[in-house]
């Protein structure tokens, strides 16, 4: 309704004053306008197709010829002085809505950064990664087995036998025996890769297998229930138990950077003969840090090797406690600190 009014003023008196007072309007608002949001809604109002504007410039076809090359003339100069007017405060509203925007949005490269904490792997972790390393550089291949074992593998291709009193000196976490299933447990020791190791692969290799082994004992500051073994295999002609003190004493002697002793006593396990336990010595004490052997024949046997002769396989094996390194490189005295999670103990490391 408004319109149509205008549209009869204008038409009646031909001369377009409303037209002056909206451009004079517009002028005003525009220098007003405080955002580009704010004078963007002013260029749709005022220029925009539902403006005043455009609603004259669609009337002047009906004016007559003189008129209407008056109003378009004067439409088309309000239009071209809106637009000025609109363009230099657009360009004004957006400097200073950039500079406003860099002010509240500054980075200050100079403030003192903040402290990331980082965490450190566990000394465990670390210990395996330096027996990966170190028995990789002798030429030993890395390999890992299941924690869930069966009694075969565990125990029997072991040359431990059901009823066998060595059973006993593993106290085992058996898992639930299912109907048609073999026994499983967790395995008490590294040494079941051995077998699996052998039934697949034939000699001569070398191999290591860390992993973590669990036994269903007391806890005391030297045991756990659960804890890491490397077990280590080499298979040959002509291997000897030199051949295993050379590559322990290495081993040991890379892993604490310095000189070890090593020294050798005569124990049993079922799967070695003969059989030793491995001491270290340390500040003037001997340690006991793994336990080894010659293979034994009935192993060799469990994998179908060669029976033994003179020119057959020979292999030495052995299994060091990883914890036992750990606690003796960074002097500590209770195994149980390793599992406990304890931030101010593993914070050292
Ligand atoms: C064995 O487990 C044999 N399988 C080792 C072996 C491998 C012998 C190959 C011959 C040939 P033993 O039970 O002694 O052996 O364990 C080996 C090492 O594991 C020990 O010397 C000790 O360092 C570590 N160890 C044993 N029990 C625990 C425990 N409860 N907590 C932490 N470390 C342990």
């Amino acid at each position: 309704m408004y319109i149509r009014t205008i549209e009869l003023v204008l038409v009646f008196t031909k001369m377009p004053i409303d037209l002056k007072k909206i451009e004079t309007e517009a002028l005003e608002n525009i220098e007003a306008a405080e955002s580009s949001d704010n004078l963007e809604s002013l260029r749709v109002k005022y220029l925009g197709r539902k403006s005043e504007i455009s609603g004259y410039l669609r009337t002047v076809k009906d004016l007559d010829a003189d008129d209407r090359a008056e109003a378009g003339e004067e439409v088309n100069r309000i239009k071209k002085n809106l637009k000025k007017a609109f363009e230099g405060k657009s360009k004004e509203l957006r400097e200073k809505e950039v500079s406003e925007k860099m002010t509240k949005e500054r980075i200050d490269i100079s403030a003192p950064g903040k402290k990331i904490k980082e965490g450190s792997l566990h000394p465990i972790t670390q210990a395996l990664r330096d027996v990966r390393r170190i028995f990789n550089s002798m030429g030993f291949y890395i390999v890992e087995g299941p924690e869930a074992e069966t009694d075969f593998y565990n125990f029997d291709a072991l040359n431990i036998p059901k009823e066998h009193p060595s059973r006993d000196l593993m106290d085992t976490f058996w898992i639930k025996k299912e109907e048609g299933m073999d026994n499983y447990l967790l395995r008490t020791h590294t040494s079941p890769m051995q077998i699996r190791f052998m039934e697949k692969h034939n000699p001569p290799f070398r191999i290591v297998v860390p992993g973590r082994v669990f036994r269903h004992e007391a806890t005391d500051a030297t045991h756990e229930i659960q804890f890491y073994q490397v077990e280590g295999l080499m298979v040959d002609k002509n291997v000897s138990l030199a051949h295993l003190k050379g590559v322990l004493t290495h081993f040991l002697s890379e892993f604490f950077k310095k000189d070890v002793e090593i020294k050798f006593h005569q124990s049993h396990f079922p799967f070695t003969e003969p059989s030793v336990e491995v001491f270290m010595k340390l500040k003037g004490k001997w340690i006991e840090i793994a336990g080894a052997g010659m293979v034994h024949p009935n192993v060799f046997k469990a994998v179908k090797y060669n029976p033994p002769g003179p020119d057959d396989w020979q292999g030495f094996a052995f299994g060091i406690g990883v914890d036992r390194l750990v606690m003796i490189r960074h002097n500590i005295d209770d195994v149980r600190l390793l599992y406990g999670g304890d931030l101010r103990f593993l914070e050292q490391f």
